[in-house]
């Protein structure tokens, strides 16, 4: 397993890092478009590398969406969140005065599942004038800037994930309890490494995080809380960070297994319409 070296002067196509280690630009492609295997195989290695791999003008259909992530891997249907009418596969984030931004925490998607996401497309829709951006956050460069003590204590560690936040939604949307007793047996709680080794790269990073982690197996519930806020803040540290700035059209495509994600809710009450379509991933070891 190596890091795959993709460079502004290496790539097929033009790329812009935004930063030193996570987000860069790719220009030249379109993505409407069936790609032959190495050009598939130059921007699996550009996601290696670089995290989140960042498209504009990618005025595409639902269908070519879907079509241009299946070319990654299965796609996942999500059993709570809203879907766009006739594509189960579709996220539908959208946003307005009646339903504020609300994917304003740090988080790698679904790791409540067994097998969490590989990846996820996430397509502008709508956006607004000003704001709505979102930040990305290197979970190998966190790993790295952990002390010796703190990579020790959490080296072997596992820590149990659940879907906490849709449990909420789903009473205040008047599920009854035996209708989120079923979610519950459907998608019991699950643990995953709290350092993970990523599958392609060999990579570790910090696998923990606030939307989704309930606490470290084994430890008291203070020595757990302290170590897993250590770890959350990490992600909000500039130097491991990249900030996209949406327009129409703009597509984001970010390995989960390597990254977090913040979506700024600052553009109340703006709209912000955005769709996702996620791959489903491998069990994190
Ligand atoms: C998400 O959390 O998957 C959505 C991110 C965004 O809307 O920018």
């Amino acid at each position: 397993m190596s890091q795959a070296a993709i460079t502004p002067k290496t790539a097929p196509f033009s790329l812009s890092p935004l930063t030193p280690t996570i987000g860069a630009e790719i220009g030249g492609i379109d993505l409407s478009k069936p790609m032959d295997s190495a050009m598939l195989a130059s921007l699996r290695e550009a996601l290696l590398e670089w995290k989140v791999i960042f498209f504009r003008d990618q005025d595409i259909s639902t269908e070519e969406h879907l079509a241009f992530a299946r070319q990654f891997g299965e796609l996942e249907v999500h059993p709570f969140a809203p879907h766009k009418e006739g594509y189960p596969e579709v996220l539908a984030i959208t946003h307005n005065r009646e339903r504020p931004g609300k994917e304003n925490k740090w988080h790698s998607d679904v790791t409540w599942r067994e097998c969490p996401s590989l990846g996820s497309v996430l397509r502008a829709v709508e956006v607004p004038d000003v704001g709505g951006d979102t930040l990305f956050s290197d979970m190998y460069a966190a790993y790295d800037g952990l002390s010796d003590e703190v990579k020790e204590k959490i080296d072997s560690a596992v820590a149990i994930h659940d879907f906490a936040h849709f449990r909420t939604m789903m009473q205040k949307l008047g599920k009854t309890p035996e209708e989120i007793e079923e979610m519950n047996r459907r998608y019991p709680m699950v643990e995953h490494p709290v350092v993970r080794t990523h599958p392609e790269t060999g990579r570790k990073g910090i696998y923990v995080n606030v939307a989704f982690t309930q606490r470290i197996v084994g430890m008291d519930k203070v020595e757990s809380d302290t170590l897993l806020a250590h770890l959350y803040a990490q992600a909000a540290v500039p130097e491991y960070q990249c900030r996209f700035r949406w327009r129409k059209n703009s597509i984001a495509f970010w390995d989960n297994r390597a990254c977090q994600h913040y979506a700024a809710s600052d553009y109340w009450p703006a709209v912000r319409k955005m769709e996702r379509v996620t791959i489903i991933g491998d069990r994190p070891c």
